[in-house]
């Protein structure tokens, strides 16, 4: 298969086109399972009252509302001016800031936690991204990632597979009018390093203490990490 093109300014448009339906189409492709992977993103984050987190590729803000529920103090970032503007209309709540990935306006040593839910896939450079996601972090501070992964049953894959790449597309075409993007989510989705692949990314930008948990099977993986305490000269 030919490397997926991830130009930011394609990636970005194609997100502002479908910010509006983009919340309701997840409900129907995962039969409302985002939900369930969200709770458990929350229960891995534990956000408490106080506690500086950076939810990167936040979209619409709905991975960042219940860690603002929490009491948590949370900057909602994402490089889609459409996201972001219905973000700030859904959420008045959550502070949203347009930012990208590969370049963030924050300081050295920000954040408690940064985390980032079905993002990093979208980002052109994923090793820069987890690099930046470093820099910003306190030392001592954590990082989770909640991706697509790879379905770890040989029968769940098989079934999975074309689910992603036959069906998937159709119904999120029909629900959004916008048939191409869903076709690259499919195409994004199978390009996209397994768990261990992931995981060893994340060792090579600098994270420590890496270590991953399959959800549905491997679908999506929740990924963490944290930042060591000294950085290696
Ligand atoms: C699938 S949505 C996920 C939104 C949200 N985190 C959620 O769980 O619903 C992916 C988001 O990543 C954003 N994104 C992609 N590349 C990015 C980058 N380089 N910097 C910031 N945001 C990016 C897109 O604009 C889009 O809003």
């Amino acid at each position: 298969m030919p490397q997926l093109d991830k130009d930011p300014q394609v990636v970005a448009e194609m997100f502002d086109g479908i910010a509006q339906r983009y919340d309701i189409t997840n409900d129907v492709l995962s039969l409302g399972l985002t939900r369930k992977w969200r709770h458990e993103v929350t229960r891995e984050i534990d956000p408490r009252p106080g506690m500086d987190i950076l939810d990167l590729a936040a979209g619409t803000g709905t991975s960042s509302v219940p860690l603002v529920e929490a009491g948590a103090k949370v900057i909602a970032a994402d490089f889609s001016a459409g996201m972001v503007a219905e973000g700030m209309r859904r959420h008045p709540e959550v502070d949203f800031v347009q930012a990208d990935a590969v370049n963030l306006p924050f300081d050295d040593d920000t954040f408690d936690v940064v985390t980032i839910s079905f993002g990093l896939r979208n980002v052109v450079d994923t090793e820069r991204a987890l690099a930046e996601m470093l820099r910003v972090t306190k030392p001592g501070g954590r990082i989770l990632i909640c991706e697509f992964s790879s379905p770890t049953a040989r029968p769940l894959r098989a079934s999975y597979t074309w689910y992603r790449d036959h069906l998937l597309p159709k119904v999120a075409g029909a629900v959004t009018r916008k048939a191409g993007s869903y076709e690259y989510l499919a195409e994004s989705i199978s390009q996209w390093p397994d768990q261990v692949e992931l995981g060893k990314l994340m060792v090579r930008s600098g994270w420590t203490r890496v270590a991953y948990r399959n959800l549905a099977g491997g679908i999506v993986a929740l990924h963490r990490g944290t930042r060591p305490v000294a950085d290696p000269q």
